[in-house]
């Protein structure tokens, strides 16, 4: 076998084999096959794309270049959920307890954050002494214990992905269906649980903008997910604003909290119990996203989720008085209001720009060695459709010296358009594809 011959059979717009698939995989991994021949067939798959059977392939290869971990000592099936990326997303801090407190079996690894994007790791570690660099021996008899261990991706996972995902950001070929579908798909793979709900975002602050494309990676993710056996449901949501009203690290743990608590922001609220039901279906605790649903209300109303919360935090070395008091978490020095330019209602609120405000303000993360402060961020009083006056303050700034705040406030005031007419409501879920996709209850909703 030749890579020259695979290039040019891509670039022709054919399928590949799964033999040709892992002859690619394994050479480019053993350093036997060069970047630019691979970077020429990224191009080709960019252009010509790829069929299901072929991205199934693409994604076993990926799995099989490293490890797998080992979640045979965890009874029960095991539920993950992934988001492809947005602003102030912290629905896996409410999720995750919630699932565990209904009888659900939650273990996820996760990332740290990069660019406008957070990250979960960075969210949890904002909480003293939280732990995410657990043993495998000490996540699976913790998963055994309070059903939920979240960690961070350690051992030698996917090394494909890690290698193939670089070449794809020098080369413009990051935004690639097939592409991104083989990678997401292969780490949840390699993580090891059975059912995983993923939440593809839609909009200003999501790498797919428009809801037909995020619904063409869903059924690819899907179609991946089932032919590796998989129980994958893809949930496309709205990322035209930031999630909630809190984008930092420790403000949106608070946030989280609050959600937790049976309070916070319809629109997080919304989103967590929607991701959450389909969890339990997945799981065969529930049998639809109706009855899935009631069961979560009541366990948000009754304490039990937040319960949850604190033996998982507990258990991972965090400081529980966080839970009851979360102003005992990190808080900057300084908050700063960004007044809104002129009166009228918020039409629309750019989440990237938002997400690169807070990065600005130390957030974030522009490159991967960067380090981040905890405590900083922003806080949205203003969402879409909210009435404004002249002057009063859209966002709220939370600083911390040296960072000066001028350009984040300057980011964050052109984030925001302020227009004469209300806008109509926000939907938070536009489509369901995939195995807990049928039953009624935490629908379509519109949200305000
Ligand atoms: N996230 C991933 O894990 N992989 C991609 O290719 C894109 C986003």
């Amino acid at each position: 076998m030749r890579m020259y011959d695979l290039i040019l059979k891509k670039r022709n717009g054919e399928a590949l084999t799964a033999e040709e698939i892992r002859y690619l995989i394994d050479g480019y991994v053993r350093e036997e096959i060069p970047d630019y021949q691979v970077a020429a067939w990224l191009m080709a798959v960019w252009f010509k794309g790829m069929d299901v059977r072929e991205m199934a392939d693409l994604t076993a290869a990926i799995v099989d270049s490293g490890e797998r971990a080992d979640l045979s000592g965890i009874p029960g099936i095991k539920l993950d959920k992934h988001s492809t990326g947005g602003v102030g997303d912290k629905t896996t801090l409410v999720v995750a307890p919630l699932v565990a407190a209904a009888g659900g079996t939650v273990v996820k690894m996760s990332g740290r954050g990069l660019g406008h994007t957070g990250g979960t790791i960075d969210k949890l570690e904002s909480i003293p002494g939280f732990r995410t660099a657990l043993s495998p021996e000490e996540m699976v008899s913790q998963a055994r214990a309070v059903r939920l261990a979240i960690v961070a991706q350690t051992g030698n996972l996917t090394p494909a992905d890690k290698k193939l995902y670089a070449l794809r950001d020098v080369t413009a070929t990051v935004d690639s269906v097939p592409l991104i579908a083989a990678s997401v798909m292969s780490k949840k793979i390699a993580s090891g649980a059975n059912a995983v709900v993923l939440d593809v975002k839609a909009g200003s602050g999501a790498f797919m903008r428009q809801a037909e494309d995020a619904l063409e990676l869903a059924r690819a993710m899907v179609g991946i997910g089932q032919s590796q056996g998989l129980a994958v449901t893809a949930l496309i949501t709205n990322m035209d604003q930031p999630l909630g009203r809190a984008v930092g690290n420790a403000l949106e743990v608070a946030e989280a909290l609050a959600v937790l608590r049976g309070e916070g922001p319809a629109d997080l609220r919304e989103l967590c119990l929607l991701v959450a039901s389909h969890m339990l279906v997945l799981g065969r605790l529930a049998p639809d996203t109706g009855r899935a649903c009631e069961t979560l209300e009541g366990l948000l109303a009754g304490g039990k989720a937040l319960a949850r919360f604190r033996e998982w935090v507990a258990a991972q070395g965090g400081d529980v008085s966080i839970v009851d008091d979360p102003g005992r978490l990190p808080r900057a020095r300084r908050r700063i209001e960004v007044p809104s330019p002129a009166a009228g209602f918020v039409q629309a609120i750019d989440a990237a720009a938002v997400g690169r405000a807070a990065m600005l303000l130390g957030a974030g993360r522009l490159t991967k060695e960067a380090s981040i402060d905890p405590a900083v961020g922003v806080v949205l009083r203003k969402k879409i459709g909210d009435p404004v006056d002249a002057y009063e303050a859209l966002a709220v700034m939370h600083v911390n010296d040296p960072v000066r705040p001028g350009e984040a406030a300057a980011a964050l005031k052109n984030a925001y358009r302020i227009g004469d007419t209300r806008p109509g409501p926000q939907r938070m879920l536009y489509h369901v594809v995939g195995e807990s996709g049928q039953g009624g209850g935490a629908g379509p909703r519109d949200l305000r």
